[in-house]
């Protein structure tokens, strides 16, 4: 059996709802989006996000990412760790939207800088 099949189709999967999901949010909630960003995840990430319980995300790091799995991560933490899943709080949109934000106008563009 070929190895790359399973990664494939965890791909499509996580693909799929993201591609229902496709509404533009208003710039009221972006703007409460960024603020979440840097102050309930920056309570972990730091609120410049350079790390502190949780690693650092700048954006030369999360460009390593996919907009999905970026959206997977955040919707549903990563299990056995102190990551939480956010789909209680966020629309897969929304997930979304962050997701874009850390991997283009984040306000942390690399941890070399300064
Ligand atoms: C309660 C603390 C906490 C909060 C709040 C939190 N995170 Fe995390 N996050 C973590 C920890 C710890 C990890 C590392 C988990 C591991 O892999 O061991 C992590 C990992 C991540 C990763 C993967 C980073 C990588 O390089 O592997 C991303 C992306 C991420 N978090 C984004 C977010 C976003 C976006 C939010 C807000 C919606 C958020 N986190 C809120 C603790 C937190």
């Amino acid at each position: 059996m070929k190895l790359p099949a399973l990664p494939m189709l965890i791909c499509a999967a996580l693909a799929l709802p993201a591609l229902a999901s496709g509404d533009a949010l208003s710039p009221q909630r972006q703007a409460e989006l960024e603020t979440l960003l840097y102050q309930d995840c920056g309570s972990c990430h730091g609120m410049t996000l350079r790390g502190g319980l949780g690693p650092a995300l700048p954006r030369d790091r999360m460009e390593g990412f996919s907009v999905e799995a970026l959206a997977h991560i955040i919707q549903h933490g990563i299990p056995g760790s102190a990551m939480p899943g956010w789909k209680a709080l966020l629309s897969d949109a929304e997930a979304r939207w962050l997701a874009e934000h850390l991997r283009t106008d984040n306000r942390l563009e690399s941890l070399q800088q300064d």
